[in-house]
């Protein structure tokens, strides 16, 4: 029998050997980022269990396009399977990797103590000055333009269609980044979300106004 903690470093080498096969250097300190996260969280909250969010934060990113694997579910009940981890650990863990993301999430109905606090850490690790810095360099991997004013932004003319496609990478912080506040599960997750809230207003409203520095002139 593995202790948890062994289970944990074997779960964390599968996904730093996992994210390595693909590319991305800032994988595996998003993983790290959002485990620490969601142990905080769940400190905090009180709810949840502590080894079912360690482990699903370290595999909520597995299947994901960042890695070389496809077929996430089938991949986790592999590995927690030879690590000898109980049955309805694994099915949640499942559960969370199947529904963390930002599509599917907004349509779930019931989520899990666990879910609800592993999905906010991952949404805050998109918000703040970590989320800009992510934002900009996976916009770079994509050869997104910065930002692109021909687009139209909320509030301004123009708006349509190009927004919600992430016209640039500006424009990604209108579709997704800035409503990711809202969408908090938890008052712990809230309350973090709201300073890292701020700070990308206050970004965004830097970054324009630098964008058009002299313009009336
Ligand atoms: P996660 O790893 O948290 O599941 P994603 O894989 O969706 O998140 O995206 C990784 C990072 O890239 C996030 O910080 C996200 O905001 C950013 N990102 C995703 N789509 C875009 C986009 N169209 N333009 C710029 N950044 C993006
Ligand atoms: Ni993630």
């Amino acid at each position: 029998m593995k202790t948890e903690q062994e289970i944990i470093n074997e779960v964390s080498d599968f996904v730093k050997v996992a994210m390595k096969q693909y590319d991305s250097g800032h994988g595996w300190s998003h993983i790290e980022r959002v485990a620490r996260l969601a142990l905080y969280i769940h400190e905090s909250e009180g709810r949840g269990d502590r080894f079912t969010i360690e482990i699903a934060a370290l595999l909520h990113d597995v299947g994901d396009h960042k890695f070389a694997v496809h077929d996430g579910p089938a991949e986790i009940r592999a590995l927690l399977g030879r690590l000898g981890v109980d049955g309805s650990v694994t099915d949640e863990v499942v559960n969370i990797n199947e529904n963390i993301s930002f599509s599917k999430g907004k349509t779930m109905t019931a989520k899990s103590d666990e879910l609800q606090i592993v999905q906010d850490a991952d949404r805050l690790d998109a918000m703040g000055a970590v989320g800009v810095a992510r934002a900009f360099s996976y916009g770079g991997f994509k050869g997104r333009e910065i930002y692109d004013p021909q687009a139209g932004l909320p509030g301004q003319p123009g708006i349509g269609s190009a927004s919600r496609n992430s016209a640039s990478t500006i424009h990604h912080f209108y579709d997704k980044l800035l409503l990711l506040r809202d969408l908090m599960n938890t008052a712990t997750g809230r309350r973090l979300a709201d300073e890292r809230h701020d700070f990308m207003v206050s970004f965004l409203d830097q970054f324009l106004r630098e964008w058009d520095q002299g313009k009336s002139h």
